[in-house]
């Protein structure tokens, strides 16, 4: 992974207008001082993204919490860009988010869904974007079931690319948005204990979650039937854990409980889904375990019931709601600092 030294970052609001095309007014990817932009060009995943540039998303995402809880949510930072949101896959709080967040940015906004356009008369990926981007496209979001395809995005078309969940590989802004949710409650990381539990596998969350949270110092354990769990993690610094409970005795500041994704899945990574319950699932009993003031997390969507039950999901430790929220500020700073804003100033390289 870079390390890189900490930009300055002038005295800027993230609520100046970017202009212009996005795609030329991105930063190049370097090595240099980035003056509060992002050195990243996309955003692909968060292995390999360096702790400055995640902080600057932070930073950002904090002032542009601030725009959200105003009569008038909309800045006109992207005013000009066009926006284009092509999911191939079913999502709810990432399509919503990206879009709304799109929307305060004050971007025109398209939205492509797979199943209503031609890649259902056999399109492929390439020619469906060459002709979106024949309509003077800046951005694109893209989820997709395979694994790499906003990676192969970015050697196609001139766009920034962000990337809404690629397969089983990364959830970049959902990686984010966890990180700011635990970032705004203790504001540094290093120390702090993270465990995720369930199917890491088969989760892009976790994936994100990991690369990012390691980055920032957090300690990160993660749980779950050793069929579910990839042994190479491991070798990344990660604490493996197939026993809930003893997971638990090491003490924990923050679960982030993952989803049992059954569409993913063959039955054979688990004998029933009770089991799994009754082995793994988060109810009161292990959230008291949980160290004080601890945050319970959960990326959505829920199985109520079998990862987490009712009482801990609505709980007084849950911020499982703060994310979503916390997702759409987040989501607006990428956006503004991928198109070439600058951070806004704030605890960087504390
Ligand atoms: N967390 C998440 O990605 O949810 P959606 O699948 O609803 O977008």
């Amino acid at each position: 992974m870079t390390k890189t030294k900490t930009a300055d970052t002038p005295a800027e609001t993230p609520h100046q207008s970017v202009s212009g095309n996005a795609a030329q007014n991105r930063p190049a990817q370097t090595d240099s001082a980035t003056d509060g932009r992002l050195r990243i060009r996309h955003l692909l995943g968060l292995e390999g993204v360096c702790r400055e540039d995640i902080e600057r998303i932070l930073t950002t995402a904090e002032s542009f919490k601030e725009v959200l809880d105003r009569p008038i949510k909309k800045v006109p930072p992207l005013r000009g860009q066009t926006v284009v949101n092509l999911f191939y896959e079913p999502s709810t709080r990432t399509r919503i988010s990206f879009e709304l967040a799109e929307k305060r940015l004050s971007a025109d906004v398209v939205n492509f869904t797979a199943s209503t356009s031609s890649v259902t008369k056999g399109e492929s990926l390439r020619d469906t974007v060459k002709n979106i981007l024949a309509m003077r496209t800046d951005v694109i979001v893209i989820r997709h079931p395979s694994p790499g395809a906003p990676h192969f995005l970015t050697r196609a078309t001139d766009a920034i690319v962000l990337n809404a969940g690629d397969g089983s590989h990364e959830h970049p802004t959902q990686g984010l948005l966890d990180i700011y949710t635990i970032w705004e409650r203790w504001r540094d990381l290093r120390g702090k204990r993270v465990l995720i539990v369930g199917d890491v596998a088969h989760s892009r969350v976790a994936r994100s979650n990991i690369w990012g949270l390691l980055t920032m110092g957090a300690e990160v354990a993660i749980c779950g039937p050793a069929t579910l769990i990839p042994r190479s993690f491991s070798d990344y610094g990660v604490e493996v854990y197939t026993d809930i409970d003893k997971a638990l005795d090491r003490g924990v500041d923050a679960i982030n409980v993952l989803r049992i994704q059954r569409e993913r899945q063959g039955s054979a990574f688990l004998p029933s889904l009770r089991e799994y319950s009754r082995l793994f699932g988060i109810d009161s009993e292990r959230a008291r375990r949980l160290r004080p003031g601890a945050l319970v997390m959960h990326p959505g969507p829920m199985n109520r019931g079998v990862e987490i039950t009712s009482e801990v999901a609505d709980g007084a430790n849950s911020v499982i709601l703060d994310q979503v929220t916390n997702g759409l500020a987040v989501r607006m700073a990428a956006l503004y600092l991928l198109c070439g804003g600058q951070a806004t100033p704030g605890r960087e390289g504390e």
